[in-house]
């Protein structure tokens, strides 16, 4: 039998890309894959947690053991993690839009003599942001990513304090690096005391390692 550290725990983890809509046929998107969130899912499940993952739209299946809300935007991603607490850990591996358009169109829009349409774009709420500073009902344990292009660490560390969750997983996810899409992952876990460095690994055995440390971290308190 597999240990089950987080058997009793309630996690909520999101994964995946936001899309964010344009028009009913247009939509602004990103490249993440929902690999790394939704192993994290699996692998927090394997671990005896009762899972809920909040995914955007993603072309991967569901992991085994897991309920699984799916959205499309920011915020209905925000919604959806505000009805899925209280949780003991909350994991934000999704890669939400910065950004949103202002006011998209009820209609396709269409080409025409006005020439391109000008998108005016709005900053959407920060879902990690908003969880981690709760005044009631914060998990007490809350992970944040952190996916750049360079001064990956010191980005992490910025972000952990303007966010306020408790740890960074930092990676590097420069076209080169292989990151996004792909199978395999380089992490650092960027706390407030510490900076550790991970070797490479399958997305799987990140999640596996992560998961294990997180069960760690939480000990024996429960929400
Ligand atoms: O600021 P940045 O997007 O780089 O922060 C990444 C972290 O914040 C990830 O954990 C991501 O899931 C989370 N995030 C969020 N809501 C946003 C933007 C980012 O939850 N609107």
């Amino acid at each position: 039998d597999r240990p089950q550290p987080l058997k009793g725990r309630r996690v909520l983890v999101t994964s995946g890309p936001t899309h964010e809509p344009i028009d009913p046929v247009r939509v602004l998107a990103n490249r993440s894959s929902g690999r790394q969130g939704h192993a994290l899912a699996a692998a927090a499940a394997a671990a005896g947690a009762e899972v809920t993952l909040v995914s955007g739209p993603v072309s991967i299946p569901d992991p085994a053991g897991v309920r699984v809300v799916k959205v499309e935007s920011a915020r209905e991603m925000q919604a959806a993690v505000d009805a899925a607490l209280p949780a003991d850990l909350a994991i934000f591996a999704a890669a939400v839009a910065d950004w949103r358009v202002e006011a998209d169109s009820a209609q396709k829009i269409k080409k025409g003599a006005g020439g391109p349409p000008t998108l005016t774009l709005v900053e959407n709420p920060d879902i990690l942001a908003g969880v981690a500073r709760r005044a009631e009902g914060r998990p007490p344990l809350v992970v944040g990513f952190a996916a750049e292009t360079e001064n990956v660490i010191e980005h992490a560390r910025s972000k952990l304090a303007r966010k306020g969750c408790d740890l960074i997983v930092a990676n590097d996810v420069s076209p080169d690096s292989g990151v996004m899409g792909g199978d395999r992952n380089t992490v650092a876990l960027v706390s407030a005391e510490e900076v550790e460095r991970w070797d490479a690994m399958s997305k799987q055995a990140v999640a596996e390692a992560l998961v294990a440390r997180f069960a760690a971290l939480l000990g024996g308190t429960s929400a």
